[in-house]
């Protein structure tokens, strides 16, 4: 007997070791896996019955007599879950499939397959081949992928990096976490094609100090690719060296934003640094350097694997390809959901997490992270794209969506922003530094019933965004606004409370 078991973060905070240890007082065979991304089935059983896999979760130590036995009740096939069956994975394709630690297994399942196409590829083939699939930065910015390689690719330098922002600190995001805890060598292939494509040599993941199981499962994986030849020395045996480390960063969400994190990475403060020069210039000590986030590397070695083509025949408009969505919240149904780009925002908060968990009415999505619009259910017919949401006074971001019930005050929320502004705020320009704090004053004194404290409130969010330097204080208004904006009442129910 074969039993899947996932060894995710998540699955392990919810007692998948356990379960593990028990599960292994018994004559079966135990693979631990990555996290299939639904959540509320964590920790997530799997059992091999006539080759198909079989869910079963959440599983407890208790049920696992149950489970070996064949007693326990599932859900039937895994990939046939509704959530599961639905979905187009292609970056997450072997993520809860694999021991993410089995190079064998990788290769089997695709992997490396991407690798190989490349290394047939001229350096600029490569970059033209990343520029024909769509694909644009995941981190949230949405600059395309391919733009930003070739810059690097045409630098003259003696020296080029390829940084990973595995920085991942919006709220409600999980997806960088996910594959490099359960499928690191699609990031390290990733990195390869990447640093083949522009001539880098060596390679950096910038990953963030709360996420210690990334953190083992990335170095572990560097060091297997290491013996096996992919890494340290000619990759594959047939292509330029590439080389790269682990390096953890110390917990400032400032350093996801790619100055700050190279400068963190150079061993000093994490402080924004102006743009130009580009760190497609001049970067990492200097060199011409790739910034690029976790799924956006990831999901390298799939469109190699089948071809650019394949890959922007997905998606919606300019925004192509896959977006893995991380779903959280008041939810019933939360996790992370690989779908092509052009899905309604309603359809995947009402339809695929199932509306709320509390049974309440739903109020408010905010999609991106702390620095994401909230969006009302009025805007529920916005197709999930870049432009779209641009379009309707918000953001994609990272792909995080949080979803709040009618009890949600968002006032409260708006006060929140600012704060976190002002906490997270790297101190380098006054709109930011100063106005996140005069904004958690401004919400105070609206709080209090002084309605003219409103029209300061947009004032102050107009010159955050025109004037500071990085997104951290000049996308704080977006959740701002959008809670004044959309959700008047209750900026007005604190008036009258205090009248
Ligand atoms: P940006 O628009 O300044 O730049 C986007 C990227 O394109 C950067 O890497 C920049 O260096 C590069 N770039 C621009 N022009 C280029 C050119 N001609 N050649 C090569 N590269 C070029 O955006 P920024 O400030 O890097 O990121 C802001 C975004 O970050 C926001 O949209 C927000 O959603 C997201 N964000 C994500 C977080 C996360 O946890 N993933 C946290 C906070 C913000
Ligand atoms: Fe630093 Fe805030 Fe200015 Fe960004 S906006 S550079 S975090 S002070």
């Amino acid at each position: 007997m074969k039993i899947y078991l996932s060894q995710d973060a998540v699955a392990r905070a919810l007692g998948a070791d356990d379960v593990a240890a028990e599960i292994a007082k018994h004559d079966v065979e135990l693979i631990r896996v990555g996290s299939r991304g639904m959540t509320w089935l964590e920790p997530l059983a799997e059992v091999e019955i006539d080759g198909m896999r079989h869910a079963f979760g959440p599983v407890s130590v208790e049920d696992v007599a149950a489970l070996v036995d064949g007693t326990l009740e599932g859900h039937g096939p895994t990939e046939e879950i509704p959530f599961f069956a639905n979905q187009t994975r292609l970056t997450f394709q072997r993520c809860g499939v694999i021991d993410p630690l089995d190079l064998d297994a990788y290769r089997a399942h695709g992997g490396l397959s991407g690798l190989e196409r490349a290394l047939d590829m001229e350096g600029l083939g490569i970059v033209e081949e990343a520029k024909a699939s769509g694909l644009r930065g995941r981190g949230g910015a949405g600059f395309p992928t391919g733009v930003k390689w070739e810059t690097v690719a045409k630098a003259e330098a003696d020296q080029k990096y390829i940084v990973c922002n595995a920085d991942e600190g919006d709220s409600a995001t999980f997806a960088d976490r996910m594959i490099m805890e359960g499928d690191p060598f699609s990031l390290i292939e990733g990195m390869i094609i990447a640093g083949v494509g522009v001539g880098a040599t060596k390679g950096y993941v910038y990953l963030r100090s709360e996420y210690p199981d990334a953190i083992r499962v990335m170095n572990a994986a560097v060091k297997i690719g290491r013996e096996a030849g992919l890494l340290g020395h000619s990759v594959l045996g047939r292509g330029p060296a590439f080389d790269m480390e682990i390096r953890v960063g110390a917990g400032a969400y400032v350093c996801g934003e790619e100055t700050s994190l190279l400068n963190s990475l150079e061993g000093k403060r994490g402080v924004v640094r102006a743009k130009p020069p580009l760190p497609a210039l001049e970067g990492f000590l200097g060199k011409p350097t790739v910034v690029n986030n976790v799924i956006s590397l990831a999901t390298i070695p799939v469109i190699f694997e089948k071809g650019a083509e394949y890959y922007a025949d997905f998606g919606l408009g300019r925004s192509k390809g896959t977006i893995p969505l991380q779903i959280a919240g008041n939810v019933k149904h939360g996790g992370l959901y690989e779908v092509a780009f052009g899905l309604p925002l309603g359809e995947i908060v009402n339809d695929i997490a199932g509306g709320t968990r509390s049974g309440r009415p739903v109020k408010a999505v905010q999609v991106g992270g702390p620095l994401g619009a909230y969006m009302p259910v009025s805007a529920f017919d916005t197709p999930f794209g870049y432009e779209e949401f641009d379009g309707a006074g918000g953001l994609i971001g990272h792909a995080g969506l949080t979803v709040f019930d009618d009890t949600a005050d968002m006032l409260g929320m708006a006060r929140f922003a600012m704060e976190f502004c002002a906490v997270e705020s790297c101190g380098k320009c006054t709109p930011c530094r100063i106005g996140a704090v005069r904004g958690v004053e401004t919400i105070d004194r609206i709080a209090q019933g002084d309605d003219a404290a409103k029209d300061l409130l947009a004032d102050l969010c107009e010159t955050m965004t025109d004037g500071s330097l990085c997104a951290l204080g000049g996308f704080t208004p977006y959740p701002v606004m959008s809670a004044l904006t959309h959700f008047p009442d209750d900026f007005a129910t604190a008036k009258e409370a205090a009248e």
